[in-house]
């Protein structure tokens, strides 16, 4: 059985004060909740929401890294600065990465690399736009994330990564893929976790669903064979949103 995993990604949201609050009020809220849970606050915020957060259920995520442990990268935050603070779990590639900053699939693999050399977890993010699922390349876009930003990965290395599946077109739009559809795209990824480690790490490979998940479509999708959690935007930045999500109950 795989444990669901719920995952709040705040984005570039909250100061300091609205994030340490929010943190609170989720730790009050989601004590004894059985799944796994995260949030990923800015980096502005970790220190305050790591110290927050103590003795809580609730993982400390980061919402990126550097590929490098320290040097001449200016802007950039490296995996022991996070490690520091905290850090437990860290999202990688995520489209907003991809498609607004240039992150490559050579610059992600780099990146999972160091953060599981580290001791960091990883959350690897896939998933297509609305052009290429309209041309029919879901598969073909999904799987070639996956090769690219896994090579060189082992399989004893795998139980430290999640997959998260983020569509593109759903993501901070209030479209949602059908449990249907999505469930669609996590077995296609966990078809081809099995083509490359074999069928007992897909098996064990926890997929989250991650594009506009709500309260009230959570369950639906939860309910879904291959559906193991969910990476949640714009519904993580509120307890009345998130703690419905994170309570979810299939
Ligand atoms: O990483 C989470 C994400 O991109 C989904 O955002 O706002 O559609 O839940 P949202």
């Amino acid at each position: 059985m795989r444990t669901p995993f719920i995952a709040g990604n705040w984005k570039m949201h909250m100061n300091r004060a609205e994030a340490g609050a929010l943190a609170q009020a989720m730790k009050n809220e989601l004590a004894g909740v059985p799944h796994k849970l995260m949030v990923a606050p800015p980096f502005t915020a970790l220190e305050t929401v790591g110290a927050v957060l103590q003795g809580s259920n609730i993982l400390l995520g980061a919402q990126n890294m550097a590929p490098a442990t320290s040097g001449a990268h200016t802007g950039e935050i490296s995996p022991l600065m996070l490690k520091d603070l905290g850090v437990s779990v860290v999202i990688l590639g995520h489209s907003e990465r991809r498609h607004s900053y240039g992150e490559s699939d050579a610059l992600i693999n780099q990146k999972v690399h160091l953060a599981l050399q580290e001791g960091l977890e990883v959350i690897l993010c896939v998933g297509e736009t609305l052009e290429e699922r309209e041309a029919n390349r879901v598969d073909e876009v999904v799987e070639t994330q996956m090769r690219e930003g896994l090579k060189g990965i082992t399989a004893d290395q795998l139980d430290k990564v999640t997959i998260a599946y983020e569509p593109v077109w759903a993501i901070g739009t209030g479209k949602t893929a059908t449990p249907d559809d999505a469930d669609a795209v996590h077995k296609t990824i966990r078809d081809f976790v099995a083509t490359l480690y074999g069928a007992d790490e897909a098996g064990k490979m926890v997929i989250q669903y991650g594009g506009s998940v709500k309260p009230d479509n959570v369950k639906g999708l939860m309910g879904r064979d291959n559906i193991d959690g969910a990476l949640v935007g714009g519904a993580s930045l509120k307890t009345e949103t998130f703690v419905p999500i994170a309570q979810f109950d299939r």
